[in-house]
């Protein structure tokens, strides 16, 4: 630099006393760029790349969604009639979720009437069912459980790895101090084999029904990926080590459980289980696809499910596999029984156990009511 500095210099003649600017040479002219122009074009052109590439990536990455197309489904079981209870086997072990409650086996179910079938229950006639409905219920009679109330488990004995499960729902139980689900899993298997929980509520049930999926590691929903679905999305990672198992939810309005539910004579709730992913729809009694009702159903004409899986971080069939059906009232327990939820309905006070000890009237409405379930599977093309 000193050199041509110093010719510059000289071809400059006498100085001023101040310095005359040069021209300021057009930076559109190449020719006049210096070192420091031409690197900082070369970042900037690496830097839209990089952006565009990124922006591609996560474009396609956002609009990423798996094919749900078609399938052909037909009809694999029925648990209707007097077929219902005889496909389930009665869970009478300690509860797994430490609820206050017992679960009786099936004679004792049916001797205290807490499973029955009715035909005299006046919301059984809009059910599918043209056999009575299935009632599960909870123990009124013991004015002083004190070891926990008595109530009913019941797993299919039928597991499966894929398919349509059609569940017609009457009335669902609601209460200071239940728990209820209709739910899918492996019980000798968790949660390797995964559970899918379809209906489940906690106490006076009056928040909404919650879609809940729960796994081993490596099953996460994506906060950012496209989904499809009515519901409000609660947690991401399916995995039962984060988030204290709270598992990946979706939540329902207030009329997908409860009072409100059953108010519209409840409804169907349908669960699709595919390596593309898993949805549940709700239809209120009044609008159930016709599709349904005559056997023949096809989610790709329901329009959007209330929750919905996508398989894009998770790997739908390797963590879902070998589901049974379970209808459960649970008392208390890790969900309902905690104080901060318990004490969250203004009508639910004390203790959980205390009021399931005490207050044997309050579980009017803690009963299931069934028209059935049907399970239908993919045939091939
Ligand atoms: C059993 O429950 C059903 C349905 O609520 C009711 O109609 C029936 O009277 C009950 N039977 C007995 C023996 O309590
Ligand atoms: C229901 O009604 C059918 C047909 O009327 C009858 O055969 C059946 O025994 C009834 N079941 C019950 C539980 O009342
Ligand atoms: C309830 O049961 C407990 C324990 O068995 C007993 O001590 C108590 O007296 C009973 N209370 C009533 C009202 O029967
Ligand atoms: C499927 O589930 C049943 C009941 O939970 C269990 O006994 C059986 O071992 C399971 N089979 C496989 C292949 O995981
Ligand atoms: C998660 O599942 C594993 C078994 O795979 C179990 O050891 C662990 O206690 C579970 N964690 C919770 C919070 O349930
Ligand atoms: C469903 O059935 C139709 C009509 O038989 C057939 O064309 C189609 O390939 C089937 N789709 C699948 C996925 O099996």
């Amino acid at each position: 630099m000193s050199a041509n500095y110093t010719q510059d210099k000289a071809a400059a003649g006498p100085e001023l006393p101040y310095r005359v600017p040069a021209a300021r040479p057009s930076r559109l002219n190449p020719k006049s760029w210096t070192w420091k122009t031409w690197t900082g074009i070369a970042v900037a052109l690496i830097l839209i790349i990089v952006a565009a590439a990124v922006g591609g990536v996560l474009g396609a990455r956002a609009n990423a969604y798996p094919d749900y197309s078609k399938l052909n489904y037909s009809l694999q079981d029925t648990y209707s009639g007097d077929n219902f209870f005889s496909q389930f086997n009665y869970f009478t072990g300690y509860d797994p979720t430490h609820g206050f409650v017992h679960y009786v086996d099936s004679p004792t179910a049916v001797s205290e009437n807490l499973t029955l079938m009715s035909n005299t229950t006046t919301s059984s006639a809009t059910s599918l069912s043209t056999s009575g409905t299935a009632i599960l219920r909870v123990d009124t009679a013991d004015q002083n459980a004190t070891t926990g109330r008595r109530s009913v488990r019941i797993t299919s004995k039928k597991a499966y790895n894929t398919g349509l499960f059609i569940f017609d729902i009457v009335h669902s139980p609601y209460g200071c101090a239940t728990w209820p689900s209709v739910w899918m899993t492996d019980v000798s298997n968790w949660p390797l084999n995964g559970e899918i929980d379809v209906v489940e509520a906690v106490n006076m049930g009056n928040m909404g029904n919650q879609v809940t999926l729960h796994t081993t590691k490596g099953c996460e929903i994506g906060k950012n990926r496209k989904r499809k679905q009515t519901g409000t999305a609660l947690n991401y990672n399916c995995y039962n080590g984060t988030d204290s198992n709270a598992g990946c939810g979706v939540s329902g309005p207030t009329n997908t459980f409860g009072a409100a539910y059953n108010a519209l004579g409840g409804g169907v709730y349908a669960l699709e289980l595919r390596s593309a992913g898993i949805r549940v729809w709700s239809f209120p009694r009044s609008n159930i696809p016709s599709d349904i009702t005559s056997k023949s159903p096809d989610p790709s004409t329901w329009g959007t499910a209330l929750a919905d899986f996508p398989n894009l971080e998770c790997d739908i069939s390797s963590h879902f596999k070998n589901q049974t059906i379970v209808v459960d009232i649970d008392l208390c327990g890790d969900w309902a029984g905690q104080p901060s939820v318990f004490n969250a309905d203004a009508q639910c006070t004390g203790t959980c156990s205390d009021w399931v000890a005490d207050k044997a009237s309050s579980f009017d409405q803690a009963y299931w009511e069934f028209g059935g379930f049907w399970t239908y599977t993919a045939t091939a093309a």
